[in-house]
């Protein structure tokens, strides 16, 4: 049993004047061809993959002796420490989190009989509170924790810091070998980490151990690359996670643009975008371990299509293509996602989603057989005899039926269940979708230059050497204005 994607209530026929008609599908099916056209040229010529950011597209053919090293070494961590801290943000952690959530068991880090053997996991480096790190470094035991941090670059200001103090801490609990309790996932040849496991090494094979991070995937787009020893640890079977991707790769990749669901996704999100300013992508599982794969999707929307310049594509001297930024073609735009979930947000955003302003699309995501159900006691309420699972799947049903009679457009993916081969599934499908939207909507999907901008800031006011001379002069010709007249 694979994905199902229901697209009903996007079209005229369920929500009237807000939905898409088959003229505007008429209208844009020219564009996404090409579009369509294009991505696979890109998806099947090696070399253009890895120089354009496009390789994830083929991580889930990774062989199988690569899988069994990763789950072999993933195994060995398992067996020996009680807690394994992962350093990272942005793509280096959003996959992993909503991995432990979507595949593992609720309370997992409370409960040893959950857990099986396998160590209770934290995330760290993900922001800059002190309070989560120092109340974690305080109350567990250095001699039973192993580190991984994941950083491409190796340069993230909160990976970084965390990393500091982290291996302050190991070296303080267990002494000059602590760097046996660290692995780094980095990019293979460049970048400070990948340069300081270099020089670890040297001094001792076992310390600083690495996993590379394969050239030709971006952050966002790698957790089944970069997410792959955390799913060992905590003993997901990854070949069921690339069986499900493989699948949707194939149903992603049919040239029948009406068939391919991630392509009908992109297609119709945009019509709707253009056409009739559903700018607001709300994204609302009805499962509470897949609300953090909401919150991943919310990063590989916003940075892959959220951006200010339009994508020039040139011919490059290999015989391929090189994508700049056009600076004289403004884009500034790309629909904004939110992350909800079925049932919370009900009591919530739902309010606003059913009678609010008309700018927004919500996707649900239904669950069609939970890890476990519970059955209401009793005989004499009309909630006796129904479990939660029929319950949580009529408040989808009923959800979907109010916004349609307010005529807000929505669909629904049918999950038959949460396992490692339905979410590998899905998040094939989110990245497939929003590589085809960056391609009709003309936009580089991977890159996200906006980010850089709070950076160059930090690092400037940190005085990190090697700004450049513009960039300096931006910032200090530019100092934020702050007029106490406003501040109250
Ligand atoms: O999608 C991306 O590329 C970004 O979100 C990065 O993952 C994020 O900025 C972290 O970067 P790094 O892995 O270099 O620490």
């Amino acid at each position: 049993m694979s994905l199902k994607f229901d697209f009903n209530n996007m079209f005229r026929s369920s929500v009237g004047d807000h939905g898409v008609s088959q003229e505007d599908v008429n209208e844009i099916l020219p564009d996404a061809q090409k579009a369509a056209s294009h991505l696979k040229k890109i998806i099947s010529n090696p070399k253009a993959r890895v120089k354009l950011n496009l390789e994830w597209a083929k991580l889930p053919e990774q062989s199988k002796a690569d899988i069994e090293q990763i789950q072999k070494l993933g195994q060995g961590i398992s067996k020996k420490y009680e807690n394994v801290i992962f350093l990272g943000i942005g793509g280096s952690y959003l996959g992993l989190k909503a991995a432990q959530d979507a595949l593992c068991l609720p309370y997992y880090n409370e409960f040893q009989s959950l857990r099986k053997k396998s160590p209770r996991i934290y995330f760290e480096g993900n922001n800059l509170d002190p309070d989560t790190l120092k109340t974690l470094l305080k109350n567990i035991n250095p001699r039973k924790t192993f580190v991984v941090v994941i950083s491409k670059s190796g340069e993230t200001t909160e990976t970084k810091a965390a990393l500091m103090l982290v291996e302050a801490w190991l070296k303080a609990g267990v002494g000059v070998k602590y760097g046996r309790q660290i692995l780094a996932i980095t990019d293979a040849e460049s970048g400070s980490l990948h340069k300081r496991v270099a020089a670890e090494q040297q001094k001792d094979a076992l310390s600083f151990r690495s996993f590379p991070l394969l050239k030709g995937v971006g952050g966002r787009f790698s957790e089944f690359n970069m997410g792959l020893l955390h799913l060992a640890i905590v003993g997901v079977n990854i070949s069921d996670l690339f069986a499900g991707a493989k699948e949707m790769f194939a149903r992603c990749s049919q040239d029948d643009i009406l068939k391919n669901p991630a392509y009908m996704y992109a297609l119709l999100h945009v019509i709707l975008y253009r056409k009739k300013a559903k700018s607001l992508a709300i994204l609302m599982p009805f499962s509470q371990g897949l609300k953090s794969t909401a919150d991943w999707y919310v990063q590989l929307l916003a940075e892959s299509i959220g951006k200010k310049y339009h994508r020039k594509v040139l011919a490059s001297a290999d015989g391929g293509e090189d994508w700049l930024s056009d600076k004289d073609y403004l884009f500034a735009k790309g629909r904004t996602p939110i992350s909800a979930a079925g049932t919370n947000d009900l009591h919530s955003i739902q309010q606003n989603n059913i009678e609010g302003e008309n700018n927004k699309v919500v996707t649900f995501i239904r669950v069609e057989k939970f890890k476990t159900d519970l059955k209401i006691p009793g005989k004499n309420d009309l909630l006796s005899g129904k479990s939660f699972s029929q319950l949580m799947q009529l408040a989808q049903e009923a959800t979907e039926w109010a916004l349609v009679r307010e005529s807000r457009p929505n669909c629904t993916i049918i999950m038959p269940e949460v396992d490692a081969f339905n979410w590998g599934a899905l998040l094939f499908f989110f990245e497939m979708a929003t590589a085809f939207e960056g391609e009709l909507q003309n936009v580089n999907a991977f890159d996200q230059p906006g980010v850089e901008g709070y950076k160059n800031y930090m690092y400037y006011k940190l005085g990190k050497p090697g700004i450049s001379q513009a960039v300096a002069e931006s910032i200090k010709n530019n100092p934020l204005v702050k007029n106490p007249e406003y501040i109250l």
